[in-house]
């Protein structure tokens, strides 16, 4: 009968079958479906999988440290590039949320074709595509940064050109949860929240900054470690913070201040096309509020969004 483990078995001897001695190269995005489809691959091929681990500085607060050794932790072969101020630069004056997903994603594409240049003789390109990614019902807002979704950004990256190898094509995510499981993925991978391809960037109404960033981080830090220290994290779908293109009025001490808005949102959903807000305990609600005015310079007013899908989005961009 079919089990995660048998799941393993046979796609781990289809893929010796089929990759034999060959090079492929796989972007890793920190999420599930390419972690997964990384380690599968890996255990069919080992050190012929070269994987590469993009910062894009768009990432949650000590994030790409934290993943990388994660995956170097699980024996990958992992290369790391550190892109932030090449797609700061790629974000600069961009106001329009398609314009900064569009940015973001040919960003993306020229530094994975960079690195995928260093590596030779590469014969194919793995993908985490799962199933509903096939039937694309997942990502309805535009381009993300998986790699497929850009056959659009002028010309062909040569990596493009590389035969495609999807191991977790026909599951759904929490059949990609228990094949990850099988294969012993610690479960603060498996357990991951979805999080955009364009990440903070889409998160940061307007321009995005460098400093906004390290602004947006540290709000969604405090929010995110809350909901892990109150055991709340695993009962919801996604969660993060909005940084608004917003200043109120408040006061801190006998001072005035003028400073920003953010709003924090949490979903619970079973696939991501409808959503319903968290109804998260006032109190929690609270702390974290009073946390983030007091830790996070530049913030003095917290909202929390309690719009569902449809008609709202998740994202705010
Ligand atoms: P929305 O905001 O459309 O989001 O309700 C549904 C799910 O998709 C994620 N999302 C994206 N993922 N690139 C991605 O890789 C994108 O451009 C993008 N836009 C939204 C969102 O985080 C949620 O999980």
């Amino acid at each position: 009968s079919y089990t995660p483990n048998s799941f393993v078995e046979t796609s781990v001897a289809e893929l010796k079958e089929k990759l034999g001695n060959d090079k492929v190269v796989l972007g890793l995005s920190g999420g599930v479906d390419s972690s997964v489809a990384a380690l599968l691959i890996h255990k069919a091929i080992g050190k012929n999988l070269y994987c590469i681990f993009v910062d894009n500085g768009l990432l949650r607060k000590n994030e790409y440290q934290q993943v990388l050794e994660s995956y170097q932790g699980l024996g990958l072969n992992v290369i790391g590039v550190d892109a932030s101020q090449r797609f700061y630069a790629a974000l600069k004056g961009l106001t329009d949320p398609e314009a900064k997903r569009k940015a973001i994603g040919k960003t993306f594409i020229e530094v994975f074709d960079d690195e995928a240049h260093k590596i030779s003789d590469v014969k194919w390109l793995g993908q985490g595509t799962i199933y509903p990614d096939i039937i694309e019902s997942v990502s309805v807002k535009g381009p993300s940064v998986t790699i497929k979704s850009h056959h659009n950004v002028g010309g062909l990256p040569d990596f493009m050109k590389l035969k495609i190898v999807e191991p977790l094509k026909t599951l759904f995510k929490d059949g990609v949860r228990l094949v990850g499981k099988s294969m012993e993925m610690p479960q603060h991978i498996l357990g991951r929240h979805p999080f955009p391809g364009p990440g903070l960037g889409i998160r940061i109404l307007g321009e995005v900054t460098a400093e906004k960033v390290e602004i947006l981080q540290n709000v969604d830090d405090i929010f995110i470690s809350g909901l892990k220290e109150k055991g709340l994290y695993d009962s919801i779908w996604q969660a993060g913070a909005m940084l608004l293109p917003v200043q109120s009025v408040g006061v801190m001490g006998d001072e005035r201040t003028y400073e920003s808005v953010v709003a924090l949102r949490a979903v619970t959903s079973v696939d991501g096309m409808t959503a319903d807000w968290a109804h998260l305990p006032y109190e929690f609600l609270g702390e974290v509020s009073n946390n983030i005015i007091n830790k996070v310079r530049g913030v003095n007013r917290v909202v929390y969004d309690i719009s569902s899908k449809p008609p709202a989005t998740i994202e705010w961009e």
